[in-house]
């Protein structure tokens, strides 16, 4: 027998279907309550709305679990690459050799810019952020590729934008980072593999070829698997929102970046840096900070701590706190920020503030460190969490895409403001002393 929810509006019964996800999660489905009650739902930061079904990523807040396409986060972060993991969050399952091989070799002949884009770095600001430069060059890209824009495009020609934007995002987010050092732009090596040739684009000059380390390479893939997904956080529920309205893929994923940039989303890593960075320069009194958090008067946050979704522990921050030691352990590095960052976590989890609230360390608080460690300067570290994210945001705007009964993203609202008033001429108003 099909489950029913019931509700009683205004001493009336109605009868609403459940729907229950493949991992027996279950959901009231209210599509038809405002046609047959007149009643809408309130759901301030949608805590309690799934604004779709979904068949990308699973996760469990309370269990701590991660899946992408049915697949522990933890084997793909440790057996997968980038590039394999991107197709099969994009696509529903992990490729074949040849799939693979011929998705990598389509990456190869897409990262060069047409030379026109070139002229948009030179328009903006070194000192701008390069979040905004981002955003702006991934929807001018919609420019460059008009036959890519048709208001229901084929498979083929989604397949096609998801390249150009995984290949293109790598080369402009290392152009941005040149840019705002001031140095020439270093092309793509197209003998190289995904992460190998970012990191060349950032850190190789002109008679200086980038030494590339295994650990490095192996952080950085880690990270960028860890990111590649997570239903439907903010940005991606933004590019599910503007898709929505049959806008192409690259104008609906520059709002993503836009929406990744706030620092309680994805521009968090950057704010933890700084935060460590701040608490360093204090003399390392992290007591002072955990007090000031829990002041309510405040309204300062501990940057990297609490989840909406994770409620016990983020198993996105535990594979990185495990990398991070990794990395500086094999590389010799020693900062005293990674030191402060797991004194400050020992104090936060003994204490009651943290606990009552289930506020833990998430995925930004660790990977900060690390990509400071790699030489990465800290407005880049958003950019580098976009990089990581583009394939989840593809795969979401093609699943919606796909789905014959998604319809605009529309939301209702309560009404809040003045009644019915009327309108009083600016010469009345004034002789009256009327103010609104
Ligand atoms: N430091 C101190 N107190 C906090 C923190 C924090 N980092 N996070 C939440 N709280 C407190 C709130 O003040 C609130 O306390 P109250 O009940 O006494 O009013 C309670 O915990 C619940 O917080 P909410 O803001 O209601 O939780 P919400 O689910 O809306 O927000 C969020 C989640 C935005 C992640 C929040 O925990 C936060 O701001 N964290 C810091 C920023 C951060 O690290 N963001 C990255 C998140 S991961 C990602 O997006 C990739």
């Amino acid at each position: 027998m099909t489950e029913k929810a019931k509700i009683i509006v205004d001493g009336k019964s109605y009868e609403l279907p459940v729907v229950i996800g493949t991992e027996g999660e279950k959901g009231i489905d209210i599509t038809n309550l405002r046609k047959e009650t007149s009643y809408v739902t309130l759901d301030n930061g949608f805590g309690n709305t799934a604004a779709c079904t979904s068949a990308i990523t699973f996760l469990d807040g309370e269990k701590g679990i991660l899946r992408y396409r049915g697949i522990p986060i933890e084997q793909l972060a440790e057996q997968s690459t980038f590039v394999e993991t991107s197709y099969c969050l994009i696509f529903g399952r992990l490729p074949t050799r040849s799939q693979l091989g011929e998705f990598t070799k389509s990456f190869s002949r897409q990262y060069d810019l047409h030379r026109d884009m070139l002229n948009f770095f030179a328009g903006y600001p070194p000192a701008g952020h390069p979040m905004g430069l981002l955003s702006s060059m991934v929807c001018s890209l919609s420019g460059y590729y008009p036959e890519l824009l048709k208001p229901e495009p084929t498979p083929d020609e989604i397949k096609q934008i998801a390249v150009q934007l995984l290949a293109k995002v790598n080369t402009i987010s290392a152009y941005t980072y040149k840019k705002s050092i001031g140095q020439k732009f270093t092309a793509p090596r197209k003998d190289l593999d995904y992460i190998p040739n970012f990191l060349h684009m950032m850190f190789s000059r002109p008679g200086r070829e980038y030494k590339i380390e295994e650990e490095v390479l192996s952080a950085l893939r880690t990270l960028l698997i860890l990111h590649a997904d997570h239903e439907q956080n903010c940005s991606t529920s933004t590019v599910r929102l503007v898709g929505s309205s049959w806008a192409n893929m690259f104008a609906s994923i520059s709002a993503g970046v836009c929406a990744l940039w706030g620092p309680l989303h994805g521009g968090a890593n950057q704010k933890v840096v700084e935060m460590l960075e701040e608490i360093h320069r204090d003399g390392g009194n992290i007591q002072k900070y955990i007090t000031k958090a829990k002041n309510p008067d405040e309204k300062y946050r501990l940057m990297g701590f609490g989840h909406r979704v994770y409620k016990n522990f983020d198993p996105r921050a535990t594979i990185i706190k495990r990398r991070a030691h990794e990395l500086f352990d094999k590389m010799g590095i020693v900062d005293p920020l990674l030191d402060i960052a797991v004194k400050l976590e020992e104090a936060v989890l003994k204490d009651d503030y943290f606990a009552e609230r289930k506020l833990y360390p998430n995925v930004d608080f660790y990977s900060g460190v690390i990509y400071k460690a790699i030489g990465i300067p800290t407005p880049m570290f958003p950019v580098m969490f976009a990089i990581g994210r583009m394939p989840g945001w593809i795969a979401h705007w093609k699943e919606m895409r796909e789905d014959a009964e998604s319809r605009i993203g529309r939301p209702r609202q309560i009404y809040t403001g003045e009644t019915q008033h009327d309108f009083v001429p600016i010469d009345e108003r004034e002789e009256a002393g009327i103010k609104k």
